[in-house]
This record gives C-alpha cells, sequence and structure tokens, in this order.
C-alpha cells in the first residue's frame, strides 16, 4: 500500500504558492463525511482570512492552479470555502496495489523496557510495559530504526545485602530458592533491618562486600537474580514478548560507572552536599512547598541511588550504543524523575541535544472497584495468573468450534484480548482489568480483529489467488480500499508519537470496513474482473490486519 495524500498535499501546497506566492502547508485531512470525497482541507479559509479575502474565491483560484485530474475527479467546493478531493478509483487501486516505503533507515534507537525487580514477581505494571515496549520496537523496527532493547531490571541495591544476610543467619543457601521463597525471603528481611539496628549494620557492610564483589556474596546475589531472570522468561514466553536474556542489561551492570558518574557531575559543579548526600539541584524543579528539588546521586550512606544508575544507562546508551533516539516504557509515577534525569544528563554534556529521550508514560490498571489492581488480600496480581486466567475464558469461548487447534488458539485469543486492550486505550489513561470485555468479539476488542482475520483467511481458502486491485465501484469496497493505503502512514506515525491506540484504532477501522464491505459487495458471488478485484482487495486487508496485528505483538490465527 502506497499513500496518496502526501502526494496530493504537496500538490495543493504547489498551487497556494502559484497562487498566493507562499507553500502553505495544506493540512489535507480524511474527509469527515462521504459526501465531501476522500480527503478535505481548510486551506482557502486560512488564506482568506491572512489576506481578508473571500475563502470561496480563494478556493476557486486554488483548484484553477491544482494539477491533480491524474489522480482526483474534479476538486470542488463546500461550504465556506473547504476543498474536497475524491480520488479516482485508478489511484485507489493503484494506491493500495503499490508496496510501501520508510525512511528511518540506519537510525538507532535503544528502548528500555519490561524491567521487572529481581525477587519480586512481575506485576501488572511490568505488563504494560512489555507490552507497550514489544509493540514500540516492532513498529520501530518496521520503519526502518535499529531497535536496541534494554531490560534494565532491578537487579541491585540495599535490599541484597539484607537478603544475603538474613540468609545466613538462618544457615539457608541461596541455592535452595525458588522465586516464591525469595518473596519471602525479602519480607523477613525487611522485617528483620527495621527492627534490629545490629542486623541493619551488617546488610549494609554486606551491600559493601556485594558491590566490591566479594566471590561468596556475588554468588549468592547471582543466584537470586537467576532465578528471578527464568521466571520472568516464563512470563515472556507466554506472553510472546522479544525480550531475550541478552536485552537483559540490569542496574548492576553500572555498578562500575557509578563513582565515576558521581566525580563528574562534582567536578561540573553541579553537586551540592545536603545531609550528607549529593545532589544536583537543577533549575525550575521545585517540590510543591516551592522548596528546590533535588537528583540525589549518592545517597548519606554512602551508596549510589536509582538516579545514579539511570545517569550511567544514558551515557552507556549514547557512547556505547551510539542511539540516536532513547526510549523508556515506565509508569507515569516516574515522569518527574525521567525529566530530571534528562535535564540533569544534558546539563552534564552526556546526552546530545539532537538525541530525543522520551518518557513513553502509562497510566495504572485498575481492578473492578476502580481502584489500583490488587488481590482480595491487598498483595499484588500476579501476571501469569492473569494471563492463566484470560486463556481459559478465551479457551470456553471456543467450545464446539471446528477446525480450531483449541489450545494454541485459546493462548492466541486469550493474550491478544489482554494486549489489545491495554494497547488500544491512549497508554495514559488507566484502565479496569476486566477480562469480559477484553475477550468479547464485538466492539474494539482483539478477538474481534482476530475473528475479522480469520473470516477472510477463510474465505480466501474458497478462492482463487488474486493480488491485482483493478476496480473500485462501489463506496463500500472505495473506502476500504482508501484505509488500506493509510496503513504506512499510521506506522509511522505510530514510531513518532509512540502511541499504539493510533494502530489499533485504524485496525478497528478497516474492520468495520471490512465488514460493511461483506454486506454490500458479493465476493465469492461475483464474476470475472469483479470478482478478481475483490478477492486482491480482501488479499490486501487481510495483510493489513495480519501485519498490523503482528506489529502489536498479537497473533492472527487462521481459524477461530
Ligand atoms: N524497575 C523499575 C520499577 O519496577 C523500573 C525501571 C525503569 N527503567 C529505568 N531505566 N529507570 O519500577
Amino acid at each position: 500500500m502506497s499513500a496518496v495524500l502526501p502526494v496530493l498535499a504537496t500538490r495543493l501546497s504547489a498551487a497556494a504558492e502559484a497562487a498566493f506566492g507562499t507553500p502553505y502547508d495544506p493540512e489535507l485531512r480524511a474527509a469527515t463525511k462521504p459526501e465531501f470525497g476522500h480527503y478535505q482541507s481548510n486551506l482557502a479559509l486560512r488564506i482568506g482570512n491572512a489576506l481578508k479575502q473571500s475563502p470561496r474565491e480563494v478556493a476557486a483560484r486554488l483548484i484553477e492552479n491544482l494539477q491533480v485530474d491524474d489522480l482526483c475527479e474534479k476538486p470542488s467546493i463546500a461550504g465556506p470555502g473547504f476543498i474536497n478531493l475524491t480520488l479516482l478509483p485508478s489511484t485507489l487501486a493503484k494506491a493500495v496495489n503499490e508496496p510501501e516505503s520508510f525512511t528511518r533507515k540506519g537510525q538507532r534507537v535503544v528502548v528500555d523496557y519490561s524491567q521487572p525487580n529481581v525477587a519480586k514477581q512481575m506485576h501488572v505494571g511490568h505488563l504494560r510495559s512489555t507490552v507497550i515496549g514489544d509493540a514500540l520496537c516492532n513498529v520501530l523496527t518496521y520503519v526502518g530504526y535499529d531497535v536496541i532493547r534494554q531490560n534494565h531490571v532491578g537487579d541491585w541495591g540495599t535490599q541484597y545485602g539484607m537478603m544475603i544476610e538474613q540468609l545466613l543467619e538462618e544457615d539457608g543457601t541461596a541455592e535452595s530458592l525458588d522465586l516464591e521463597g525469595l518473596q519471602h525471603l525479602y519480607e523477613r528481611s525487611r522485617k528483620h533491618f527495621d527492627a534490629d539496628g545490629t542486623f541493619a549494620d551488617k546488610a549494609r557492610l554486606r551491600v559493601v562486600e556485594l558491590q566490591s564483589g566479594d566471590p561468596e556474596t556475588l554468588a549468592s546475589w547471582q543466584h537470586m537474580v537467576d532465578v528471578s531472570l527464568d521466571d520472568f522468561e516464563k512470563v515472556y514466553a507466554l506472553l510472546g514478548s522479544n525480550l531475550a536474556r541478552q536485552d537483559v542489561v540490569g542496574e548492576s551492570a553500572y555498578n562500575d560507572d557509578l563513582p565515576q558518574i558521581v566525580a563528574e557531575l562534582n567536578h561540573q559543579g553541579l553537586l551540592t552536599e545536603s545531609d550528607g548526600a549529593m545532589c544536583a539541584f537543577l533549575p525550575g524543579f521545585l517540590g510543591r512547598d516551592g522548596s528546590p528539588l533535588p537528583v540525589i546521586v549518592r545517597k548519606s550512606d554512602g551508596g549510589f541511588g536509582y538516579s545514579a544508575t539511570d545517569l550511567a544507562a544514558i551515557r552507556h546508551r549514547i557512547t556505547t550504543l551510539h542511539a540516536d533516539r532513547i526510549v523508556y516504557v515506565v509508569d507515569h509515577r516516574q515522569a518527574l524523575h525521567f525529566d530530571m534525569i534528562f535535564t540533569l544528563a544534558r546539563t552534564a554534556g552526556w546526552l546530545p541535544e539532537a538525541v530525543p529521550a522520551e518518557h513513553v508514560e502509562f497510566g495504572t490498571v485498575l481492578g473492578p472497584n476502580g481502584k489500583p489492581f490488587k488481590t482480595r488480600a491487598g498483595g499484588t496480581v500476579k501476571l501469569v495468573e492473569l494471563l492463566d486466567s484470560a486463556v481459559a475464558r478465551a479457551d470456553s469461548l471456543l467450545e464446539g468450534r471446528d477446525g480450531v487447534d483449541r489450545t494454541a488458539t485459546a493462548r492466541a485469543v486469550g493474550i491478544g484480548a489482554v494486549k489489545y486492550a491495554d494497547l488500544s486505550s491512549d497508554r495514559g489513561n488507566d484502565y479496569v482489568f476486566d477480562l469480559d470485555r477484553m475477550v468479547a468479539m464485538t466492539g474494539n476488542t482483539g478477538p474481534y480483529l482476530q475473528y475479522a482475520h480469520a473470516r477472510l483467511t477463510r474465505l480466501l481458502s474458497k478462492a482463487e489467488a488474486s493480488t491485482e486491485v483493478a476496480e473500485l465501484k462501489d463506496p463500500a469496497e472505495q473506502r476500504l480500499a482508501l484505509l488500506l493505503t493509510g496503513f504506512a502512514a499510521t506506522v509511522a506515525q505510530v514510531a513518532e508519537t509512540l502511541q499504539p491506540h493510533r494502530l489499533c484504532t485504524y485496525l478497528y477501522d478497516v474492520a468495520s470496513a471490512l465488514s460493511t464491505f461483506y454486506e454490500q459487495c458479493p465476493v465469492l458471488g461475483s464474476e470475472g474482473t469483479t470478482r478478481a478485484s475483490r478477492i486482491a482487495l480482501c488479499t490486501a486487508t487481510r495483510t493489513v490486519l495480519q501485519d498490523g496485528l503482528g506489529l502489536l505483538g498479537i497473533e492472527a490465527p487462521d481459524a477461530m
């Protein structure tokens, strides 16, 4: 599919230059109603306003200078001076038949996502980061970026000193613990740490041992990391995530760089000592009470904080990974953290102005009561259990369907439903985790799109192959074709804005137009060129649905 819109926009801009001496942005958009044709522009209204001339007269002069008769029907003027363009059926057909092209070749983007914490279960927040991150990586790859995934797992800090010290006191070994055991160990050591000052001191010393590489301490820690990563990988496999072990570059990876980070910031005069901690105070960052907010790079106990690690990570991403763009998929509560870190990194000269750093923030997953999703006992909901229940729900929907690989399809539909629900609303918003709504076969859901794809697959299995859209007579097939030509532009827009819901909305529009097309235009029931052309249109639609779902990280089963 190639896009016609940019071509028309350029022509309209050229017409404005020829008639009025300036190449305005025509702001050409999809028409709001079918009777306005395919595209509309308010250019004449804007020029009329600027030059104090009648917009309808301006529109007439623009049209005189507009050369589009190779692509469109005669342009028309509507209402106060809108210019309406209607593509020739042959233009639409050609656009559907042509391949698209993208321009991001050779640019490198680093995407920091998923980022679960060692010795803890992954929770729904990590689900969002993983699902959104995977989709964005797919989209960025598709438009030509060289994508580097970085799973910034939380695998470093005081808690490992606590846990290892607790184990020593209990005469336990790290080797005997699974993730659940680790989580309990964490809870015991936390209590102990808070209640017993002597233990707390020992735990702190243990952190120093860990940071300086004491072999036994390091071995216990490594075991905790390995157990956790094995567990995360099970979740990734169930989700069909692209994240691999080699993408894990956890907080610990930056340990050796941290003293250097603090020393350099200090050397640049960017640090102030405050209650024993080393802090950067950046202009414009104030707390609610108006007092300056610190970025704490070294805590008063001498340990390095989350911020120091993120600064080291930025430096690594620029100097070693050669990023042209850096993306962080992390919940919205960390917005201020990233704002401050990016500002500090730019001030220190570690993050060049030419490299955008973007915090792809997302909202909270809510339970049925509208509060952040928790178990009845108030604990975090285990991600695996949630996904398993989605698959079970999808499985019950498939009851009695013939010719369907039940296990694989239930998995594709259940997981797809959860992912689609997460991706389809504006990521900044919170959403309620409602399995019934997620797996519904109607409305803007994953299963609805998967079903549209499966239905097309079945239809095409009964048809002879045809790949050339030749004629588009019916308005319903024209509308479908017009939508298909927007695929590349939509994907490019998602790569720019990092908002996957735009692709979801687009695919939903395609599936809806497809269902109108089915009602108005017989495919297997028609003959000759009409039949061949409609089969080709169905084939192109199937490709768009399949590719679009694929970019979202959602499987498209052939039958369901
Ligand atoms: N592990 C952190 C959490 O669970 C998220 C890390 C985000 N990435 C980063 N580079 N800071 O909240």
